[in-house]
């Protein structure tokens, strides 16, 4: 019987050791509960990393046992490779690239070797397991070579790719000195997915210009073998979050935000810490619209949660102090001493907890440079079951490709973005109530789930359409 198999940089469960044991638990993110259905199944297995440095070999064992039962495979990766292939290459070079800040790249030499040394490392994990008619699902852009290392040892098998973040234009991914190696490696795969139809293009063009590959439409010939490209845009559980949102924890956790915010209204923003997120722009709009919104004053808090991330990185260490020291001038420009305008947290929070800012948010504010989908903002609109609140969405999020009715805004036009905030607060029931009721439509039937089905029945048809050209 043939199997799936998923691959990822992170496995859905990361190592913690407490007191001396090792304990597995949840990775944060949406993909774990989305492809759950898939790698449960019977044979079905995914590989990764577990999200910690284990050294001895008997350790490793260990990790490989308790893992087996889980249906994971994990690839154990040293200081080094954390440091020169995933904050290296992953995040100093494709990731600046892919949100369109080239001047943070590092084309660091040693980064490239150690990217393509994991990326080996992952194609042997998935070469152990893999047979022949099976399907590999790869994910996302640490791994962008792992297509092109499987087909040439099993051409037989199915790869899918999919990029979370989104693909550059073709002039700015041709900067990467190795963007040939790249395109050929992602190429390996029988269908590449991206969230949305610009990501496509791009891709496209960078194919055709960079490697000469032709292609009509979305169908790309690559050494006479069909390949398709096409858009996916992910989406979240939604009935999990519905049920969340009347659990006795989250209402508990609602009284509680409602007892400090008191009478004044709550304009929420959830990110993980990254500048591609627009934190300080957001930071900069809510400090003008309480310059110009005198009448706001003590009526309104910005509520933000920064979830850590990448701290090794060193833009994102500085970002994180520029972001402190904003966020204190905020306050201590503007507070009294009974309102505090921003309340900040840096840490993650459990769901319960989420779901209980999303409900209490009169606005929720998601306002990024760049991102591949935000599943923030579906969040957002899944826990609004009592139909209310008004999502504030960039239009460089793919998200805002599918909730139109959310207020889109550009997120470099601070004065623009302080405007909208305004008629965010000042929105009628019944407006929000309109826009809400759409946005959850939208949410709940192109949830998670719909996007595994729509991805893997895809792949299967563009394998059938190769085989049936093969014995034409
Ligand atoms: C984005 C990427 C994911 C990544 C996640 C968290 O959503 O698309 O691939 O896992 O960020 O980042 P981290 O570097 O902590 O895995």
């Amino acid at each position: 019987m043939s199997k799936t198999i998923i691959v990822s940089n992170r496995l859905p469960v990361k190592i913690q050791v407490k007191n001396g044991e090792t304990v597995y638990k949840p990775s944060e993110g949406g993909l774990a509960t989305g492809l759950s259905s898939v790698y449960k199944g019977e044979g079905n297995v995914w590989i990764g990393w577990p999200g910690k440095i284990v050294k001895e070999e008997k350790a490793q064992e260990k990790v490989k046992a308790d893992l087996k039962d889980l249906n994971l495979y994990p690839v154990f990766l040293t200081r080094e490779e954390i440091d020169d292939y995933y904050e290296g290459f992953s995040n100093e070079i494709l990731w600046p690239i892919c949100h369109y800040v080239p001047s943070y790249a590092k084309f660091n030499h040693r980064y490239w070797e150690a990217y393509k040394k994991v990326n080996r490392k992952f194609a042997d994990g998935v070469l152990k397991l893999a047979e022949k008619g099976d399907t590999v699902w790869i994910n996302d852009y640490q791994l962008m070579l792992v297509p092109f290392l499987l087909r040439e040892k099993l051409p037989d098998i199915s790869v899918g790719y999919f990029q979370h973040i989104p693909f550059p234009s073709y002039e700015i991914f041709r900067q990467i000195p190795w963007r040939e190696s790249l395109l050929e490696g992602i190429l390996g795969a029988d269908l590449i997915g991206f969230h949305t139809y610009d990501d496509i293009r791009h891709f496209i063009s960078s194919v055709t210009r960079i490697m000469g590959v032709n292609s009509t439409a979305n169908h790309l010939i690559v050494h006479n073998r069909p390949v398709i490209v096409d858009a996916f845009p992910m989406g979240i559980d939604y009935e999990k979050f519905v049920e969340i949102s009347s659990l006795p924890r989250t209402r508990s956790n609602i009284k509680k935000i409602k007892q400090s915010a008191r009478e004044a209204k709550i304009i929420l923003s959830i990110d993980r810490l990254d500048y591609s997120k627009g934190i300080l722009q957001r930071l900069q709009a809510f400090e003008l619209f309480l310059k110009n919104h005198r009448e706001y004053k003590e009526k309104v808090s910005l509520l933000m949660v920064v979830v850590p991330s990448r701290d090794e990185v060193p833009q994102y260490r500085e970002l994180k102090e520029e972001i402190d020291r904003v966020v204190s001038d905020i306050n201590a420009r503007n507070q009294t001493l009974s309102w505090q305008p921003v309340f900040y947290f840096y840490r993650s929070f459990p769901v319960e907890m989420l779901s209980a800012l999303y409900q209490m948010a009169d606005v929720c504010l998601v306002t990024p440079k760049r991102d591949g989908m935000n599943l923030v903002s579906k969040e957002y609109v899944a826990s609004r079951v009592d139909e209310k609140g008004v999502l504030i969405l960039s239009e460089m999020a793919g998200a805002s490709k599918e909730l139109s009715e959310a207020l889109i805004i550009n997120p470099n036009d601070v004065p623009g973005l302080s405007n909208t905030l305004l008629e965010a607060l000042a929105m009628s029931r019944n407006e929000q109530q309109e826009r809400m009721i759409a946005m959850r439509k939208t949410v709940e039937k192109f949830n998670i789930h719909h996007w595994v089905k729509l991805f893997m029945q895809r792949l299967n048809e563009v394998k059938s359409m190769q085989r049936s050209l093969a014995t034409k």
